[in-house]
């Protein structure tokens, strides 16, 4: 009955084990996981947006190569998370249609412009590195479907935060104009970056049950701090300065201290206000009505070929 059941997956739970998606789970768990997995993947959907913009306007074949194939794996990242989420019994066109009508979220930090060239490598470095100090945690989430498919993103991941630091690194070796460029990027793409952990903690309201399932591994200031002690010595040897005065090695804490960030900004975000909000939500509608007409066919296609093989 369900006491046992409850005893069961506290079990598994405390003894770092997987719930499975046949496992029984608490209604209130596999919601949590829904809205974070739903979340995610829609967060992968959407950022290949602001970085399409560039694929175009690539300075050279090189560059235009690794940042279709990082699009390109942002849409696979995509599609493994909504098939993690689907084996909790949702359908990803559910999905999607809570999404288009701004009933689940995706990341803040998809709601910037990318105004520069420069742009490509601050999201590589920064957005991507604040990605993988999030998703290498969740290798070891309590659900079997999700922490696999981090495994996977994760690796990818890396890929994609070397490309961003490596075309950084050419700009600030480059020419003034060229040094300027990634200087102005990174100056407008680090606090929100920050802000991509969520919360602070004692205003986060998912976080301690969260941790007490073992989704979350690590709270949100301790993986933001993990994530500024990481950009540090990385800066440095970009050549490239972190828009905050208040940031500095803290001998007796062993961790930088940095700057206040603007909640004000992030909560303006989260209710819809962002620079870009609006044009990703469009962009992201007209791109799936326009996609209707292959998934009708994928769908006919499949019927006739179950038909046939039932025959
Ligand atoms: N953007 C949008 N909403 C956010 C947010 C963010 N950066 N951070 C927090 N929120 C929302 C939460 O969804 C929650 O909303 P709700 O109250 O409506 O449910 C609220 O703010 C409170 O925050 P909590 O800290 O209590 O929420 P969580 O426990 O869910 O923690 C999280 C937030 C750390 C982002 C967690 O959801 C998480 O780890 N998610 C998986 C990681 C993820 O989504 N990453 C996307 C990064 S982008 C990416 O991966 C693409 C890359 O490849 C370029």
């Amino acid at each position: 009955d369900t006491v046992d059941q409850q005893a069961d997956f506290d079990a598994v739970v405390s003894a770092e084990g997987r719930i499975e998606p046949r496992d029984w789970m608490p209604d209130a768990y596999r919601a949590t996981l829904v809205r974070q997995i739903a979340q995610h993947a829609h967060s992968e959907i959407i950022g290949m947006q602001p970085e399409a913009n560039w694929i175009t306007r690539a300075p050279s074949l090189r560059r235009k190569a690794i940042l279709m194939a990082k699009v390109q794996d942002e849409a696979g990242h995509g599609l493994y998370l909504y098939g993690a989420a689907e084996t909790l019994d949702v359908d990803r066109g559910e999905l999607l249609d809570k999404l288009h009508a701004g009933r689940q979220r995706y990341s803040s930090i998809f709601n910037y412009p990318t105004l520069t060239w420069a742009d490509v490598g601050a999201i590589g470095w920064l957005v991507d590195g604040a990605a993988i100090t999030n998703q290498v945690p969740l290798c070891r989430c309590s659900y079997g479907p999700y922490a696999r498919a981090m495994v996977r993103i994760c690796k990818e991941e890396s890929f994609h935060q070397r490309q961003g630091y490596e075309l950084l690194h050419a700009l600030s070796h480059g020419t003034p104009a060229q040094h300027a460029m990634a200087q102005d990027a990174v100056d407008r793409w680090w606090w929100p970056s920050l802000m991509m952990f969520g919360p602070p903690d004692d205003e986060s309201s998912h976080s301690e049950q969260s941790m007490a399932w073992r989704i979350k591994r690590h709270s949100n200031d301790e993986l933001r701090q993990r994530f500024v002690d990481i950009c540090v010595p990385q800066a440095e040897s970009l050549g490239l300065a972190l828009p905050d005065p208040d940031l500095r090695w803290n001998e007796e804490r062993g961790t930088h201290d940095f700057g206040e960030i603007d909640w004000s900004e992030f909560q303006q975000v989260l209710r819809g206000n962002g620079p870009c909000n609006e044009q990703r939500l469009d962009q992201r509608r007209t791109a799936h009505e326009n996609g209707a007409w292959v998934r009708e066919a994928a769908a006919a296609h499949a019927a006739k070929h179950s038909a046939r093989t039932s025959d």
